[in-house]
């Protein structure tokens, strides 16, 4: 099905736009009303595994808040959940493993995933969400990397000082290795499935690739990052790559084989459109925190960022990460509005 308004996937490629399109990294989530609705009949993992519902809250930000883009209700951590980890999400806690993996022992128990029978219900959703969609925005699937999943997997839950994951990288880093080989792999694969399914374009989230060193970071991230792009299944769905915390590794990250490079708000669009915007388009970064000011607020700074980035295609505005769950949504609808107004005259008419 033709897409009716492709602008997202035409910045992505760098092609001409008419202005700047905008998504936001956790639109599909709690600061609307009408999706804490949903989750009041259902916790958070029986709606990522109702396909109905999880098409249902994909939606909602593109009726509700205008955005260029859906992306699927679904979340990075059902890989490791179907390679046979059992998972916990806590109200105010977040995600928990009771039974981090920590030895060769405890890498033993996961298992290599088939996406089409393990993952099976986040393809029907992204099937289901595709069709009604109707062709009005392009969808987008994701991913962790994974750096960021086996962080999760060893530390169990969110963490302050990444001691357990930094243990295994320095302590065996053999061990680390094998398991980001497994995950690359399913990722892989996984995200093949998804574009397969319908998905236009898909996002790797590297949450945690910003605590490594710049070496690690290429050793136990990016590589793993690179070698998975190699083996998407894809024809022009492109890929995003938003690796937060990474500014010094820009030049690294721009040769992994991605379309687009996310940028988080400590980093300045400007001057990473001179190193790197030749080669791949850039996403972000407005500070998520500028949501809790007030509109004229929202505006200045978002006309700061399409400043930033200046004249010409290559750019879709978002974040610089997840929007917060406390921001009110109608100032995100404003962000969304002012978007569209103020970045008409970055972009020529003929
Ligand atoms: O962007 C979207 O709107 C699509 C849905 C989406 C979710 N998680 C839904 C979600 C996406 C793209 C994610 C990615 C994700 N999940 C990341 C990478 C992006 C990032 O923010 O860095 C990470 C690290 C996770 C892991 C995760 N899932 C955490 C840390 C939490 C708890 C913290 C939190 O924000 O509540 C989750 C739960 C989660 N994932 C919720 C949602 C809407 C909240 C669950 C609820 O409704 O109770």
């Amino acid at each position: 099905m033709k897409i009716k308004n492709d602008l997202f996937l035409r910045a992505c490629k760098k092609e001409k736009v008419e202005r700047t399109p905008i998504w936001i990294m956790r639109q599909a989530g709690r600061y609307l009303p009408q999706y804490r609705a949903v989750r009041e009949k259902a916790d958070f993992l029986t709606m990522c595994k109702t396909p109905e519902l999880a098409a249902e809250v994909s939606i909602q930000p593109v009726d509700l808040i205008g955005v260029d883009a859906a992306i699927i209700f679904s979340d990075i951590l059902v890989i490791p959940e179907a390679m046979g980890m059992h998972l916990e999400m806590h109200e105010g806690k977040g995600p928990i493993f009771h039974h981090p993996i920590r030895s060769e022992d405890d890498a033993k128990m996961l298992k290599d995933i088939d996406p089409t029978k393990d993952l099976k219900y986040v393809l029907d959703a992204v099937a289901l969400t595709k069709k009604e969609l109707k062709g009005r925005v392009p969808l987008i699937g994701f991913a962790g990397s994974p750096f960021t999943l086996l962080t999760y997997m060893v530390e169990g839950r969110g963490s302050k000082n990444f001691s357990e994951i930094k243990k295994l990288l320095y302590g065996n880093p053999k061990l680390a290795h094998s398991l980001l080989n497994k995950i690359a792999k399913a990722v892989a694969i996984y995200l093949s499935a998804k574009i397969e399914a319908g998905a236009n374009a898909v996002q790797i989230f590297d949450t945690w690739g910003g605590i490594l060193t710049p070496d690690d970071f290429r050793e136990f991230s990016l590589n793993y990052i690179s070698k998975i792009i190699s083996e998407l299944k894809r024809k022009d769905e492109p890929v995003i790559v938003f690796a937060k915390g990474v500014h010094y590794k820009l030049k690294k990250l721009s040769k992994c084989g991605a379309d687009v490079i996310g940028l988080d708000w400590t980093m300045d669009l400007k001057s990473v459109r001179e190193k790197i915007g030749k080669r791949v388009a850039l996403q972000g970064n407005l500070d998520p925190t500028v949501l809790y000011a007030d509109e004229s607020k929202i505006r200045e700074e978002a006309k700061k960022v399409l400043a930033s980035y200046g004249k010409g295609s290559g750019h879709i505005f978002n974040l610089g990460h997840g929007i917060l769950p406390d921001v009110n949504p109608e100032n995100a609808k404003a962000l969304v509005r002012i978007v569209k107004e103020e970045s008409m005259i970055f972009h020529s008419k003929n």
